[in-house]
């Protein structure tokens, strides 16, 4: 297949086509992965949980994030390769351009910053600068001391206001893909429909422009209990290929996520 570039993803949203997100973290799930379809492969910070053993992202490190994004590139040959912006890395525009360098240079495309309007002029600076941004608001699992734990956002009203003026703004900063994680689904669909960015749900809304899951989650390999948005698509599969063609077939027809993996307000 092409190459998988920023204006093919705004060309599928255009074109109501769905887009299929994972994470990855090597190269030999990278080659499997980009074969079987997925449009993005983002290196996330949750490799602190499922490759660390970590109870949260805080203490994975922009070295972790540089090393497996270079893992990820080599393995890789046509998904749009995604960073992210790793704890700590958002303290100015300068050092968050700084920190963005580095991952590009690994071989990243384009990075995930955690943040709501206030990191709206970073996104902004990164942008100018040629460094495509993902924005991710809702549950910023970097935020989970400042949350007070993984809780679903935007259930009040006041907070559905905030999220939408987030998702505004971050769009207003040059942002070219909002990903919304663990929001109400009609609050996640409207900030969809006001949009003109596609947009990337986990635990959000069918509605969304694409879908994305932790890989270790969506293959059924993780400690502890389910969150309520993962499905296992191991499930019926014998092969870890299977899994991942039957994810990307799930998302692209919209059969995931089903009401079932999603939440109300
Ligand atoms: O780190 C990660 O895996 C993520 C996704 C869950 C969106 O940020
Ligand atoms: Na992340």
């Amino acid at each position: 297949r092409k190459a998988v570039t920023i204006p093919a993803l705004q060309a599928m949203r255009d074109a109501g086509e769905k887009i299929a997100m994972l994470t990855c973290y090597d190269a030999s799930f990278a080659a499997l992965l980009d074969r079987c379809g997925v449009d993005v492969l983002l290196i996330g910070d949750s490799l602190g949980n499922v490759l660390q053993g970590q109870t949260t992202t805080l203490p994975v490190t922009l070295d972790h994030m540089v090393y497996h994004t270079e893992c990820v590139a080599r393995g890789n040959h046509s998904a749009m390769v995604m960073a992210d912006m790793s704890f700590g890395t958002l303290a100015s525009p300068e050092h968050a351009f700084n920190c963005a360098v580095r991952l590009m240079q690994a071989g990243a495309q384009m990075v995930k910053v955690e943040g709501g309007a206030w990191v709206a002029d970073t996104v902004r600076y990164l942008v100018e600068r040629s460094v495509p941004v993902c924005a991710h608001v809702g549950l910023t699992p970097q935020s989970v001391h400042a949350f007070g734990g993984f809780k679903v956002q935007g259930k009040s009203n006041a907070a559905a206001e905030q999220l939408k003026a987030d998702a505004l703004a971050l769009q207003d900063a040059g942002a070219q893909m909002l990903l919304m994680e663990a929001v109400p689904a009609a609050l996640a669909t409207e900030i969809t429909n006001m949009l003109h960015v596609p947009t990337i749900g986990i635990g959000a809304s069918a509605a969304c422009t694409g879908q994305v899951l932790v890989l270790h989650d969506m293959l059924g390999i993780f400690p502890g209990r389910k969150a309520k948005f993962v499905k296992d698509f191991m499930d019926g599969q014998s092969s870890i290929e299977g899994a991942v063609r039957a994810y990307v077939q799930a998302v692209k027809d919209g059969s995931f996520p089903a009401a079932e993996h999603t939440f109300s307000a």
